[in-house]
């Protein structure tokens, strides 16, 4: 039975990986500390499914590092401090703790050769100048080529992604590692924290439902390539052994939606029509973040859920989720 270790696997990507990974008979070591104000939830919250053994190591991921020379024949690395826009702006430099977490995995990671690591970057890692109002396209894997001159990545979360997937270059070819990258776009699902704008949107929509205008942050213009995270992990289970070591591969639909069109969605499958307006004075990030898929394409990966089914798998768990509260139903909702 292969073993895995999932670091940052109590977060909303890892809740999702662990259970598909545990579904395809994958036993799973999670290692994470379960920090506050990130998506972590404990995994006595979860429906796991049980044909792989799991086992939960409530630790950050550098002391389980410092400790552990045990074998993996995979190893997932989404240990993060995240978090939405404005922990991304105001709290930039608790956010370049994930350099120290990064660097410590790699250094662990040439110390004990695990068979094949699987590395989070983010589209947060490539140029910023390729997505402004003026300069837009989307997001192709070779802008980011570490022999060329690179550009500025976004904010200290960028940089740190960006560093990751230079640390993981130096881990394959200094020291014939094999690892692979992936870089998701705005991953949305109906167990994602609040501070991320698809479940705040809708969650904003339901709660001032009647009212005249609604507000999303920043010009509301700001587009972002939302991926259901079903589809973010299927594209991952079909890809992370096969992927030519070394490279790095979009999780995108290719779909650019404005926040503007995005709260318009969802306000008709709530079944009414408000102004929807920006807010200045909140941050709106990079204007057009959207990725390529012609990479994911010739490898057979295709979104399967549509935005709008996404918007009402959302609406319905923030509805029942205000009427349900045993741990039982609560999990089914998120898993
Ligand atoms: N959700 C997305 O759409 C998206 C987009 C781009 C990149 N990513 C990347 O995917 C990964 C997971 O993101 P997420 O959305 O699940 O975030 P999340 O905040 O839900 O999960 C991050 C998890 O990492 C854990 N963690 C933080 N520091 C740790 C440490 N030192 N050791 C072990 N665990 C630690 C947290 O407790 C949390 O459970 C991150 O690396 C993130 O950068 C996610």
């Amino acid at each position: 039975m292969a073993r895995a270790l999932v670091t940052g696997g109590a977060g909303f990507v890892g809740r999702h990986l662990c259970a598909k990974l545990l579904a395809e008979g994958l036993d799973v070591v999670c290692v994470d500390p379960l920090v506050a104000d990130t998506g972590a939830r404990h995994p006595d919250l979860w429906l796991l499914p049980s044909r792989g053994a799991f086992s939960f190591v409530e630790q950050d991921c550098r002391q389980f590092f410092d400790g552990s020379d045990a074998c993996f024949d995979y190893v997932f690395h989404l240990a993060a401090i995240v978090g939405g826009r404005i922990n991304l702006e105001s709290h930039a430099l608790c956010v370049a703790e994930d350099l120290a977490i990064d660097s410590g995995m790699w250094r662990w990671a040439a110390r004990t050769r695990p068979g094949r690591i699987v590395y989070f970057s983010s589209s947060a890692a490539y140029p910023i100048c390729l997505q402004s109002a003026g300069n837009r396209r989307r997001l192709t894997e070779d802008m980011i080529d570490f022999s060329k001159p690179l550009g500025t990545p976004d904010l200290s979360y960028g940089w740190s992604k960006l560093t990751g997937e230079y640390l993981m270059k130096l881990y394959v070819e200094r020291y014939g590692g094999e690892a692979v990258a992936y870089r998701p776009f705005s991953g949305y699902g109906e167990d994602q924290d609040l501070s991320y704008p698809f479940p705040a949107i809708c969650k904003r929509l339901l709660d001032d439902k009647g009212a005249e205008e609604v507000f999303v942050w920043g010009s509301g213009h700001q587009c972002r390539d939302f991926i259901h995270i079903e589809d973010c992990v299927g594209f991952i289970w079909k890809t992370f052994r096969t992927l030519p070591t070394g490279s790095s591969l979009n999780l995108s639909t290719g779909i650019a939606t404005s926040f503007i069109a995005f709260a318009q969605l969802v306000g008709e499958e709530i079944g009414w029509h408000p102004k929807i307006s920006g807010m200045t004075d909140k941050p709106e990030g990079a204007f057009f973040r959207c990725g390529d898929t012609a990479l994911q394409s010739s490898l057979g990966l295709a979104h399967t859920i549509p935005l709008r089914e996404g918007v009402r798998r959302m609406l319905d768990c923030l509805q029942l989720s205000s009427s349900r509260e045993t741990k039982a139903e609560m999990a089914a909702l998120y898993l």
